[in-house]
């Protein structure tokens, strides 16, 4: 729930260590680009400790959680990036799918590639508030991209 912005939203999408090591960057990128997304900022990092923990602070009192804060700083890198876009954050979402990979519709992400909640490939923000937070928390201010497309260049 919550409200979400029409137009210029942008959300925090993270490629999990499993996705990286399963070679779906491209393909999670492709998606993304040829639903008519815009990507403002992207990088591979392996995340620390501290970053992980924070990223997932909500979900700090639930069992799994130092099982997933240990999966996201297992070594293999992930890869942090930002889209932009009307109705990113929800259509990102579905384009991620559901989280437990069984209610994942056969057609998003991790319907097509994951069986296991605890490696479900992909991460995208919630809602507006959380992808605020996600994006301030991975991403310096000066890493965001602000730009036009610019058009085909011409033969000359
Ligand atoms: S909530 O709060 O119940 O709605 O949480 P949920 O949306 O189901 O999951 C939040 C994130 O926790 C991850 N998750 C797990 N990781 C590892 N093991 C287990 N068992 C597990 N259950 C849930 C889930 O993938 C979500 O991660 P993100 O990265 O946000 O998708």
């Amino acid at each position: 729930a919550g409200e979400y912005k029409t137009s210029s939203e942008r959300s925090f999408i993270m490629i999990k260590p499993d996705g990286t090591s399963r070679q779906i960057v491209g393909d999670v990128i492709k998606r993304f680009e040829q639903r008519g997304y815009k990507l403002v900022a992207i990088k591979s990092l392996v995340p620390s400790q501290e970053l992980a923990k924070e990223h997932y602070i909500d979900l700090a009192s639930r069992p799994f959680y130092p099982a997933l804060v240990k999966y996201i700083t297992c070594g293999t890198p992930v890869i942090a990036m930002v889209w932009e876009g009307k109705d990113i954050i929800r259509q990102g979402r579905r384009m991620v799918g559901a989280t437990n990979p069984l209610e994942a519709d056969p057609g998003s992400i991790r319907g097509q590639y994951c069986i296991s909640v605890g490696r479900n490939i992909i991460h995208a923000s919630d809602a507006f508030d959380s992808a605020t937070k996600e994006i301030g928390l991975w991403f310096d201010p000066k890493e965001l991209a602000d730009y036009e497309p610019i058009a085909a260049p011409m033969i000359t």
